[in-house]
């Protein structure tokens, strides 16, 4: 059975939330939407990679408590989580390139903090618990669109920490776990990653840099995910075996590249260069189990909500230059 949105919305209400990460990207608009419809939300965000000007302007919401602190302190998990319904697991080191860059704290992160954090809900009582996980567990897919049931190759130690903590979650019991496969997300506020890159170069007339030029991927709406993430939450979604979320068409780092020229409009050049070892070449998710339980159908323009990231990116940038 499908699951509506309107139907979780009267469970928002009143309910108490923690959403690990959610300083950063996918959590602030998670955060944003949760407390809109009337949650409490408790951020646990160690701040390494949060939105800066999000924090700030949300620092007098009262229904919004950040807790600055590592997802690693488990004293400080064991005092937040006693009457908390449900728990966002989004914290994470979130770049391949990053986390290639640092193996052992993404290990430490992304498995064992991963592990701490689902154990310190258990504990506590918690109900749910779901997992922002990644397409990255697939590494390179053998046929495209990738089903759930496809091989798991991570190909990157990104990849590795994800797989690995979803095979510890499936030992839980006692909680529901609800594991999520992202694929690519873009949307406002997001940075370090491809389009915000390419939107930066190209608002800048610098050069687009394409890693190998041949690469694919599967590019998901931020409010989608939201919807995604909520539905999963808010409901009895099942807890059993992990879910792809994208937008199950496959765009070509190419065709993204030259569709952010040409919106921005000031004929950037692209530059190809040998591809980077760790990263995957191509993606495509198979959405059959995410619309069946989510609604979730494929995209026939996965990138119709470019204009609102340029829109987005433009007024933030203007705002810091009226502010100096
Ligand atoms: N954005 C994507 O395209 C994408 C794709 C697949 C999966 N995911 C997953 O979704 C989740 C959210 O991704 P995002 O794009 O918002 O990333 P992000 O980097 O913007 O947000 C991650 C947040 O976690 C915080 N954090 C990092 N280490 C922490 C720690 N030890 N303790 C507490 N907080 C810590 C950071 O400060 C940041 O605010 C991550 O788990 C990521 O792996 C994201």
């Amino acid at each position: 059975m499908t699951i509506a949105l309107s139907d979780c919305l009267p469970r928002i209400a009143r309910s108490r939330v923690v959403v690990t990460g959610g300083a950063g990207f996918i959590g602030s608009h998670l955060v944003d939407f949760l407390a809109q419809h009337g949650a409490e939300l408790i951020v646990v965000d160690d701040l390494s990679r949060a939105r800066v000007d999000w924090l700030k302007s949300r620092r007098q919401d009262p229904r919004i408590h950040v807790v600055q602190d590592s997802i690693l302190d488990e004293e400080r998990l064991a005092s937040i989580l006693p009457g908390v319904s449900i728990v966002f697991h989004l914290a994470a080191i979130a770049t391949v390139m990053m986390a290639v860059r640092n193996p052992e704290k993404t290990l430490k992160v992304n498995t064992l903090g991963t592990a701490q954090v689902a154990l310190a809900a258990q504990r506590a009582g918690v109900k749910r618990f779901v997992f922002a996980s990644s397409r990255e567990v697939y590494g390179d897919p053998a046929a495209l669109p990738v089903h759930e049931d496809a091989p798991i190759r991570p190909k990157n130690v990104y990849g590795a920490s994800k797989a690995a903590a979803e095979l510890f979650l499936n030992t839980l019991d006692n909680i529901a776990v609800v594991t999520l496969r992202l694929a690519n997300v873009y949307g406002p506020g997001d940075s370090g990653r491809v389009i915000p890159i390419f939107l930066h170069n190209a608002l800048n007339g610098l050069p687009l840099t394409l890693y190998g030029g041949q690469q694919s991927l599967d590019l998901i709406w931020i409010g989608d995910v939201v919807e995604t993430l909520v539905k999963a939450g808010f409901s009895d979604a099942p807890a059993a075996g992990p879910i792809n979320v994208g937008s199950g068409a496959s765009t070509s780092l190419r065709n993204l590249a030259q569709r952010i020229v040409d919106l921005v409009g000031n004929r950037a050049t692209m530059r190809v260069v040998p591809p980077r070892g760790p990263e995957v070449e191509r993606y495509q998710a198979d959405l059959t189990r995410a619309g069946q339980y989510f609604g979730l159908q494929p995209k026939v323009d996965p990138l119709e909500h470019l204009p609102e990231v340029l829109a987005a990116l433009r007024s933030s940038t203007l705002e810091k230059k009226t502010h100096i």
